[in-house]
This record gives structure tokens, C-alpha cells and sequence, in this order.
């Protein structure tokens, strides 16, 4: 395992599968989990096509993925979460990062993608961390980057990156992870409990998407430093 790879849970999606090219393109190592590991395979290669034949990106199992990244991001619609997190969380090592990027949309028990469910853990990211064993370190992040403009490799993610979680020295271990997207900026977002707002934003930016008839907004904290 090295610090410039990263394992992506659900790298066959859209929200993982955009993150996966972005960091192929930026030279770093990507490990593309999936439930078929052909799947992820087949995702790889895509994936290689499109960032270069130097580019490192390979597709296997969720659970053959996990042993080969100190950070691992978990991109699998909030119905997935649990079951996905339990297939996985035996074979986690101590000291691993995982990065939740999913948002409860209430299009999950059937209502609009426009509105967030109310857990009792207070957001999704709270709920994986409750999940997990303490051995691992939890952060949100990636909620509000839209996964249209982040596989559009022609385009750059107009978008801050919030990343929460409980421990300073791990949130900006994601750093330099954000920064290798295109116009994509850290925002410290502090403790883990601060992603119950980050999380129900997208809902919000998918509500602007539709009255705007854009397909990809997103967010900038003002105030802190220009945008890369
Ligand atoms: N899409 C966006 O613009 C966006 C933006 C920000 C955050 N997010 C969040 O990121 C997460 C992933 O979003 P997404 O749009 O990339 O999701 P998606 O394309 O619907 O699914 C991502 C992957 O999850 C895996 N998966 C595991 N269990 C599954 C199940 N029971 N049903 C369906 N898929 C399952 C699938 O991979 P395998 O079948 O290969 O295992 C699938 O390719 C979500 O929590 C979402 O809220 C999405």
C-alpha cells in the first residue's frame, strides 16, 4: 500500500467511476472495487483508455480493493451503505481512511431527490462511522461535486470540497486528493457531525439544477482564499 493510491467501493458508478478518472489522470494509483470484479475490470479499462496508457487504474472485487489503499471512498447509493460497509469492514486494516461521499436523498424510500431523510445518526457519514470499528478514521467528503462534471475530463469541477471529520491530521489527509481535480478546492468542514449539512446540500443542489436547467452546479465558501 502507498500514500498516492486510493481504493474506490462502488468505482463502477457515476460518482466513483468520474473520481477514479480524474485521479487516473492526475497519475495517481486507483484500485476500482465493484461487486463482479469483472465489472470493475471493465470499468478499468475505460477508465485507462481515457486517461492514458501510463495511467494506473485496476478493477477487482470490493474486498481485494480495500488491501491496496490507505484511503478508501465508499461511492454506493445510501440504500447500498450498510450492506456495503458490512461485505467490507472485517477486512479493513487499523489506520485505514475511509471517505464517505454518500447523500440520503429521500428518492431512497421513494420521494424526491430534491429532499434528505432524517437518520437518527444525523447523516449518512455519522451512520457508516457507527458502523465501522474504531480502527479505521471516517471523513465525509465529495457530497457535493456533481459526477457529470467530474467524468467530463474536457471540463474542470467548479466546486469546494468539504471534508468532516473528527480528527484535524485525517481530514487533511484528503487534501491533496481534492486538489488533484481540476478547480476543485479543500474546505476543512471540521467535525464528522458538521456533514448533516454538507449531505443535505446536494439535496438543495439538485433543486437548483432542475430551476436552472444546469446540469452540474455546485458550491464555493467565500472568504477563505481564491478558488484554484
Ligand atoms: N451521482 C452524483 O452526482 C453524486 C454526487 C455526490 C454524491 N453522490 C453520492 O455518491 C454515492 C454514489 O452515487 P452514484 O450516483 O455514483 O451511484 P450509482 O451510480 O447508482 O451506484 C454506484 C455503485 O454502487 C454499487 N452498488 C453497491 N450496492 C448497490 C446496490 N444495492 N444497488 C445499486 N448499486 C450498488 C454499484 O457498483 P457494483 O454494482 O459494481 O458493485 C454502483 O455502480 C451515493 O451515495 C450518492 O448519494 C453522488
Amino acid at each position: 500500500m502507498s500514500d498516492d493510491s486510493i481504493a474506490i467501493i462502488g468505482g463502477t458508478g457515476d460518482l466513483g467511476y468520474g473520481l477514479a478518472l480524474r485521479w487516473a489522470t492526475a497519475g495517481r494509483k486507483v484500485f476500482i472495487g465493484s461487486r463482479s470484479a469483472e465489472r470493475a475490470s471493465k470499468s478499468a479499462s475505460e477508465i485507462q483508455a481515457a486517461a492514458g496508457a501510463d495511467s494506473q487504474v485496476q478493477g477487482m472485487a470490493n474486498v481485494d480493493a480495500i488491501q491496496n489503499a490507505w484511503i478508501v471512498v465508499i461511492a454506493v447509493p445510501f440504500l447500498a451503505q450498510a450492506e456495503t460497509l458490512a461485505s467490507i469492514k472485517e477486512k479493513l486494516r487499523t489506520g485505514q481512511t475511509v471517505v464517505i461521499c454518500t447523500v440520503p436523498l429521500e428518492v431512497a424510500v421513494g420521494g424526491a431527490a430534491t429532499r434528505t431523510l432524517g437518520l437518527w445518526a444525523g447523516s449518512a457519514s455519522e451512520q457508516a462511522a457507527r458502523t465501522l470499528p474504531d480502527t479505521v478514521h471516517v471523513v465525509a467528503a465529495f457530497q457535493n461535486v456533481s459526477a457529470h462534471a467530474v467524468q467530463e475530463l474536457s471540463g474542470t469541477v467548479d466546486c469546494d470540497v468539504i471534508v468532516c471529520g473528527d480528527e484535524a491530521e485525517v481530514r487533511a489527509r484528503l487534501k491533496p486528493w481534492v486538489e488533484a481535480i481540476p478547480s476543485c478546492r479543500y474546505v476543512d468542514g471540521g467535525k464528522l457531525e458538521n456533514a448533516r449539512i454538507v449531505e443535505s446540500l446536494t439535496a438543495f443542489l439538485i433543486g437548483v439544477n432542475r430551476r436552472m436547467k444546469v446540469p452540474a452546479s455546485g458550491i464555493r465558501i467565500t472568504g477563505i482564499g481564491s478558488a484554484r
